[in-house]
């Protein structure tokens, strides 16, 4: 059942089944949410930082996806779960079912071809920063300074948007020149639980991406585009801090304080897969520099699907 709201986006949870999931399941911050009152589904009180980040996901105009205001130093004062199921999108962006192919390394002479390839990755910076802002306002039962970690770290995909669309523009292209697919959105609300959210993306998607901007720098730097290589490399060293977040939280968040691959692989939200989560090679230095330990990345490279 899915609940509407004035943007036209809608509520994955009505607000009894979430609340029940909430309840009991999480390591962190176990006390009981008010039975009454809830309004899940109602905009969070103005001049919040959750209030922001609602207004970041729903908003349908280009320019407050691309330059938000800065966020209040408020945080509501509540515990209303808000799950959002799906994000506003500009009449700019257009929405396809499927990506284009991954391009071959050779094709990345053609300036369009890097376009097309950098306007992918400034898709996946804003739904990172959308989901960061989903984060925030699904799980307030967490640690204050775990809301903050998330709002740092939506800061800085926001940032790397703008470097990215930077050189999009000098290839002569701009935001909309291409359809976009918003894959992490129809996957990353499965997570039911704070940590199952640190698992899928810190140490999910923004750890595979460690290993794919070790791949896709020099295959740019080939293909004699040095300054879209240098983009690629000083963002995924902003990457490595937030892996080492998920490094960090992911144990914090289930009472403990460490973690091995079968804990994470448990915390992965079904039916996905660790082979997701994982370029070839791995980035084993980028990784070991973010927290990974050598165990968890043996167990990640050696990993097949158990045969059905
Ligand atoms: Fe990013
Ligand atoms: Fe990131």
């Amino acid at each position: 059942m899915c609940t509407s709201n004035a943007y036209g986006a809608t509520l994955l949870f009505p607000v009894s089944i979430h609340t029940t999931r909430m309840l009991g399941m999480s390591a962190v911050g176990k006390s009981r949410i008010p039975g009454e009152g809830l309004a899940a589904h109602e905009a969070p009180r103005e001049g919040t930082v959750e209030a922001w980040a609602w207004q970041y996901i729903h908003t349908m105009d280009l320019n407050q996806k691309r330059f938000p205001t800065q966020p209040p130093s408020l945080w509501e004062d509540g515990q209303v779960a808000r799950r959002i199921a799906s994000p506003g999108r500009p009449p700019e962006l257009e929405v396809v079912a499927r990506s284009p192919r991954t391009p071959k390394p050779g094709a990345l002479i053609r300036d369009k071809v890097r376009a097309q390839l950098f306007h992918t990755f400034w898709h996946h910076e804003l739904q990172a920063a959308e989901l960061f802002a989903w984060a925030l306002l699904a799980f307030p039962q967490t640690p204050l300074e775990f809301r903050q970690g998330l709002l740092g770290i939506l800061q800085d995909e926001v940032r790397h948007m703008a470097l990215y669309e930077g050189h999009l523009a000098k290839l002569g292209f701009q935001v909309g020149s291409f359809p976009v697919r918003d894959w992490f959105w129809q996957r990353v609300p499965m997570a039911e639980e704070p940590e199952e959210f640190v698992a899928l993306v810190s140490l999910g998607l923004e750890s595979g991406n460690l290993d794919h901007g070790a791949l896709f720098a020099p295959r740019l730097r080939i293909a004699g585009d040095a300054e879209a290589a240098a983009i690629v490399d000083q963002i995924s060293l902003d990457e490595e801090a937030h892996v080492a977040f998920g490094v960090l939280w992911f144990p914090r968040l289930m009472g403990k304080t460490t973690y091995d691959f079968e804990a994470w692989r448990r915390a992965l939200p079904k039916p996905l897969s660790p082979i997701l989560f994982r370029g070839k090679p791995l980035d084993r230095k980028a990784r070991a520099r973010a927290g990974q330990s050598d165990s968890f990345m043996d167990a990640l490279a050696e990993w097949t699907p158990p045969e059905a």
